[in-house]
This record gives C-alpha cells, sequence and structure tokens, in this order.
C-alpha cells in the first residue's frame, strides 16, 4: 500500500475514490461513495477530536477524586483484563497539557470531553473538590490559548460510587443529581465553555451497563435497562433546562449512539428481534426527545414507571444533536439476553475491524437521513466515528495507520453526500484522541489517532493524525 506523504493536500482532499483504491478497501464498501468527487466540507465546519474521562484520565484517587462505579467494577474478577491499566488509563489528568498540543498538531478547532463527576463531587453531590475542578479549569484555560473549543459532555458513563449504593440510574432521584452537577459547572465554567453536551450514549450505557452486565455498574435485568434510560432521560430534560438557565446562549446538546440495527437472518423472529432492539439503541432516546413518545412496542413498560409530566421534561428543545457511530447492529433472538436480543453475525461480505464491527460507512447516510426525515432535521455533529485496531501491533504498525485513514474518509464521503441532500451536518470529531481504555475490553484495541505506549505512556501521532489536519482549515 501506498504512503499517504506522497500525496499532495489537493488530492488527498479531492481524489476519494483514489484514496479508497490505495488504502485496500474492497468497492463493496465503497458503493455511491465512490463516485464522489470530494468531502469538502466548506468554511466554518467543526473538525474536532473525542475522548472521555474514564477512558483516558487515571489518577483515580488522587486530590480528592471519589471512586465511580468503574473504580468499582475494574475490581471485580473477570470484568475488565487488567484492573491497573483501568486506574492508569492514558494518565491524562498528569499530562493535559501534551495532550492539548496533540490537539494543536492534529489541526482541530473543537475538542469533546467529558468530565469525571467524582472528581469535581465525590459524593456525587454536596461539597465541591476545588482541586477537581481546578483540573478541569486549567485544561479549558489551555485549550482557550491552543484556539481550540471545548465541548464539555456532563456525564459518559462515570456515576459516582457513592450515587449507585443510593441506587444510581434507577434512583428517580437520579435527575436531580444530574442537574445539580449541570448547574454547578455552568455557573463555574460556562465564561469559557459554549458547548455543552448533557448524556454520552444514555441506551448504550442503560443496555451494557444495567442489562447485559458487561459495563459498569453491572446490573442485568430488563426492568433495570429502563428504569435507567428513562431516569437519564429525564436527567437530560432537567439538564438542558438548568443550563438554558443559567445562560441563554450555551449552545446545548446530547449525543446519542444511532445506528441502523439489521436482523442477522431474513427469518420473521430475527426481523422482530431487530425492531425491538432499534427501540432500545436508538428510538427510546430519539422518540421522547423529539416527539415527547415511547416507542410503541416499549411505551407500556416505561409507562409503568413514568410520573404525570415526565415526557414534558424530556422534550426539550436543543441546540444540536452528536451522533456516534461505527456500524450497523445485527441482532438474532437470543432468549437468554434480558431483551430476548443478542447480537448475531454479520452478513458473510463485509468487512469488519479487528473488535468485530461491520465496517458500513453508507449506513451513516442512512442514519443522518433518517433524522432529517423523522426527526426534524436537527443540527447534527458526528461526535464519535473511528475504528479499532489491535491493541498488540508494534508501535511501527500501529502509527502507520492507513487503515484508519481509510476507515474516516469513507465515512466522511458519506457524511458529506449526507449534507449535499439536505441534512444539517456541521462537524466531525473522531473517536479518539488517544488509544485509551476500552470499558470492558481494557487495552485489547487502539481506537486513537495519537499512540500510547502502555509502559511509558509516551504519546506518537500516528499518520492519521497527520491526514486530518490536512482536512481542516487550520
Ligand atoms: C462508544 C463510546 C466510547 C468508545 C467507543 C469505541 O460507544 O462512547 O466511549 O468506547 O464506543
Amino acid at each position: 500500500m501506498g504512503g499517504i506523504r506522497h500525496l499532495s493536500r489537493r488530492q488527498l482532499i479531492r481524489d476519494t475514490a483514489g484514496l479508497f483504491s490505495i488504502f485496500g478497501l474492497r468497492p463493496a464498501t465503497i458503493g455511491r461513495a465512490a463516485e464522489l468527487p470530494s468531502f469538502d466540507f466548506g468554511k466554518g465546519f467543526v473538525w474536532g477530536a473525542s475522548t472521555s474521562a474514564y477512558q483516558i484520565e487515571g489518577a483515580v484517587s488522587e486530590d480528592g477524586r471519589g471512586p465511580s462505579i468503574w473504580d468499582e467494577f475494574v475490581t471485580r474478577p473477570g470484568a475488565v483484563p487488567d484492573a491497573e491499566a483501568a486506574r492508569i488509563a492514558c494518565d491524562h489528568y498528569h499530562r493535559a497539557r501534551e495532550d492539548v498540543r496533540l490537539l494543536e498538531r492534529a489541526g482541530v478547532n473543537a475538542y469533546r470531553f467529558s468530565v469525571s463527576w467524582s472528581r469535581i463531587l465525590p459524593k456525587g453531590v454536596g461539597p465541591v473538590n476545588r482541586a477537581g475542578l481546578d483540573f478541569y479549569d486549567r485544561l479549558i484555560d489551555q485549550l482557550a490559548e491552543a484556539k481550540i473549543a471545548p465541548w464539555l459532555c456532563l456525564y459518559h458513563w462515570d456515576l459516582p460510587q457513592a450515587l449507585q449504593d443510593k441506587g444510581g440510574w434507577l434512583n428517580r432521584d437520579s435527575m436531580h443529581w444530574f442537574a445539580e452537577l449541570a448547574a454547578l459547572l455552568g455557573r463555574r465554567l460556562g465564561d469559557r465553555v459554549g458547548h455543552w453536551i448533557m448524556l454520552n450514549e444514555a441506551a448504550i450505557h442503560s443496555l451494557f451497563g444495567h442489562g447485559f452486565g458487561t459495563h459498569a455498574p453491572g446490573l442485568r435485568s430488563r426492568e433495570a435497562i429502563i428504569a435507567s434510560l428513562h431516569h437519564q432521560n429525564l436527567a437530560q430534560g432537567l439538564g438542558l433546562q438548568a443550563l438554558r438557565q443559567e445562560n441563554s446562549v450555551f449552545r446545548l446538546g446530547t449525543v446519542m449512539c444511532l445506528e441502523p440495527v439489521r436482523p442477522s437472518s431474513t427469518s420473521a423472529l430475527d426481523r422482530a428481534a431487530a425492531e425491538i432492539f432499534d427501540s432500545f439503541w436508538n428510538r427510546a432516546s430519539l422518540d421522547p426527545l423529539f416527539h415527547g413518545s415511547y416507542p410503541a412496542n416499549l411505551a407500556a413498560e416505561f409507562e409503568r414507571i413514568m410520573g404525570h409530566d415526565d415526557l414534558d421534561t424530556i422534550r426539550q428543545p436543543i441546540d444540536f444533536l452528536g451522533v456516534n457511530y461505527y456500524g450497523r447492529i445485527y441482532v438474532q433472538v437470543d432468549q437468554s439476553s434480558p431483551v430476548g436480543v443478542g447480537f448475531g453475525p454479520i452478513p458473510r461480505d463485509l468487512p469488519f475491524t479487528v473488535m468485530g464491527w461491520p465496517i458500513e460507512p453508507d449506513g451513516l447516510y442512512d442514519q443522518l437521513v433518517e433524522l432529517r426525515d423523522r426527526y426534524g432535521n436537527p443540527e447534527v455533529y458526528i461526535t464519535e466515528n473511528g475504528r479499532s485496531t489491535g491493541g498488540n501491533a508494534s508501535k511501527e504498525e500501529a502509527v502507520d495507520d492507513e487503515d484508519r485513514i481509510a476507515y474516516i474518509s469513507a465515512h466522511l464521503s458519506y457524511a458529506h453526500l449526507a449534507q449535499r441532500n439536505g441534512v444539517d451536518l456541521r462537524g466531525y470529531f473522531v473517536w479518539s484522541l488517544l488509544d485509551a481504555f476500552e470499558w470492558n475490553d481494557g487495552r485489547k484495541f487502539r481506537f486513537g489517532i495519537v499512540y500510547v505506549d502502555w509502559s511509558t505512556l509516551a504519546r506518537t501521532p500516528k499518520k492519521s493524525l497527520l491526514w486530518l489536519h490536512t482536512l481542516t482549515d487550520r
């Protein structure tokens, strides 16, 4: 395979089809995008990189931080491959300045990160840990110096353990705990943070953390999925209200993992399984926010725990929607799953990553068009997209990541096609800035545009970081 070094910037941007052949993507993946001349999104497009607190910060018991549900979860035998890796992560807490320099090298103008709730409020509510808040304060100042806009996500799956001890997201009070956090940060950081994201992927947190038990807090029931999702939806509603009240010029949004769900086979049972799973994965987050209702096939279960005005609380105006997209989801009937549905085989002709996730850039197009047609064409940012490569690759192999460039190019091509077809797409954030702690997979996979050496934690920009810079305006 040829190197991108030999291509001029113009060729890189213009010759999308050329890129596909250079990076060896099979024609099956290219489809319509191969005919596209470019993915030049024009001026004003937001180019960013994403991370999350627990996956990069480390320093889990420093400067007064309280434990989160992930700190507890990783100590359970077999929960993650290496609990120590979780506690150290990328040591971003001590290396934030260097990481901001890497963002500058990537040429991005926005950085999406999340705060560790228990670093700021060790018990989840109550007294503020000054040192914890100062960490984010300094980070935001460093970003401002680098002219990179902070996109602050209030919650990326790491609930304070003290709140889990009170029932966590199964407790209806959780919406008030979250609204308190939102108001506090709006007050303390709102002079420099313009973009606020309420939640990251509430549905995934509910399914994996409260249903399948493979993520913290490790619960396994259908009722827990429903309750945790409804309470996150309510928290999101109250968080939006609190921040709107704090400052009317804030740009407020939330992030969902939105991916078309398909049956693994043509059987009627699997088709029905895909429909219900689509409701859990996508629609039980989208529908109440945009339409004020739950999908019909789940409505009765939500109604059982619903308060009188809940749907009004959830249906709040947002300024933008963040879409995380990796590939379509293939499912089949599985009686052992709390939702009666499990992940199934992907079609045989599809390429897939080392994690087994299919590579389907055209699915991003379908998803974006669905938002245009069924959800009122909201202002959209792709807030996560990227691919894993193997965690055991040598540094040389990992840094030479043309497979990542090909993946991102293909998705940008379809995103551009969607934009040209009227989708209100305004930006793209790559997942992720750094190779990081990948939840229950630990350090088995690398998603970064920066290579992290797990023994020294030294950072090395990958080829994809340099390539990303060629796309941005900076
Ligand atoms: C998303 C998560 C993110 C990361 C990527 C690979 O679902 O939001 O933290 O793990 O998947």
